[in-house]
């Protein structure tokens, strides 16, 4: 389906009619046409996709205890990046009688967030002296994008979407651009299996800042992905995918700015890349994040309470089973990775 005024935007915008895959993404989701830009608030019920926060009032819970037990309950501020509906927010905060500060970059979703009354500061600096101990992200990374890296005869290239003579996006691929070559040789991705190499530097970017301008002592990170060992078991040479509308959805050129446009986050990078600067990383599964902080506990008190009531009452907490049932679920949400940085 053909989006005329995003490709007038790409026209205009950019003094060439190719663009690297990251620029892609960038402008289909986050440009004043972009997906994160117009619509409901895509992590929701109405929107594309449920996140851990948007399926159990309880997630909020276990980084609430992961806070406590490091001390970042009381005196440092902490920081939700990328923060949806607000709904972890809101759970930590009602958890600590706290407040907490975030980020957003979506425009709808910054709309929801004030209406909740949630602290919303995207300038980075603002919080240089805030004394934040703590930066927390929910599948946030696996929405910074990416550049698409194929290897054909041990030389590189890009994958890059293209304006055709008609005026329909295509794939095209160019030579790798120096940075990119840089990345995968700093990581040591070189060896790539036959698969195309998602490249994560803007994340690298992103982080990079993150880390610079706030100074935090610890950073959690939920989202979906892979270790670099494992990437050749997974059955599919790409690992970029679109969702809309509750479902896996076409490829991300056939409906720009109507779909997200995802990938499977590399943890590998990111273990490398905290402890390049000088974090202390544990990288471990959400469930078992999760059985760290009370889950069997918590999940024990809720079933008792469901055999001692009836009607309503009982059909609420059957609910808040089922929500807690999928977060810990090692074949969905469970299975997504939970990334501890703690500098040393
Ligand atoms: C998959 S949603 C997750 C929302 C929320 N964290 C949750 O768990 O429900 C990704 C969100 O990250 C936001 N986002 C992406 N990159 C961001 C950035 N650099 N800074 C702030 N928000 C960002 C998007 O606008 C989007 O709302």
């Amino acid at each position: 389906m053909k989006n005329q005024k995003f490709i007038n935007h790409l026209k205009k915008k950019y003094d060439r009619n190719f663009f690297y895959f990251d620029e892609f993404m960038e402008e289909s989701l986050y440009s004043e046409f972009g997906y994160f830009s117009n619509g409901k608030v895509r992590s929701s019920k109405e929107g594309d996709f449920l996140t851990s926060p948007e399926v159990s009032n309880f997630f909020g819970v276990f980084v609430s205890k992961w806070l406590i037990s490091n001390n970042l309950d009381n005196d440092s501020n902490v920081l939700e990046i990328g923060a949806g509906t607000g709904s972890l927010a809101k759970q930590i905060s009602n958890y600590l009688s706290k407040d907490i500060y975030v980020t957003e970059l979506s425009k709808n979703a910054q709309k929801a967030l004030n209406q909740e009354n949630i602290i919303l500061e995207n300038n980075l600096e603002s919080y240089m002296n805030k004394n934040v101990g703590a930066i927390y992200m929910n599948e946030i990374l696996d929405n910074i994008p990416c550049s698409v890296g194929k290897q054909i005869d041990n030389q590189w290239f890009e994958k890059t979407v293209e304006i055709d003579k008609n005026e329909n996006l295509v794939y095209g691929q160019v030579e790798m651009r120096e940075k990119n070559i840089d990345w995968i040789d700093r990581y040591n991705f070189f060896n790539n299996q036959d698969n195309d190499l998602e490249i994560q530097l803007n994340s690298e970017y992103f982080l990079d800042e993150l880390i610079k301008q706030i100074d935090p002592k610890y950073l959690l990170i939920f989202d979906y992905g892979f270790k670099y060992d494992d990437r050749n078991s997974k059955p599919y040479k790409s690992t970029i995918r679109t969702y809309k509308d509750h479902h896996f959805s076409s490829d991300p050129i056939s409906m720009p700015t109507e779909t997200d446009i995802t990938y499977d986050v590399n943890f590998t990078f990111l273990k490398k890349y905290f402890s390049n600067n000088n974090f202390e990383v544990q990288l471990i599964y959400q469930y078992e994040f999760l059985d760290n902080f009370g889950y069997g506990h918590l999940y024990q008190e809720l079933q008792d309470k469901f055999n001692q009531t009836s009607n309503i009452e009982q059909l609420k907490i059957k609910s808040e089973l089922v929500g807690l049932e999928a977060i810990h679920n090692v074949r969905g949400l469970g299975g997504f990775y939970s990334l501890e940085a703690k500098k040393v």
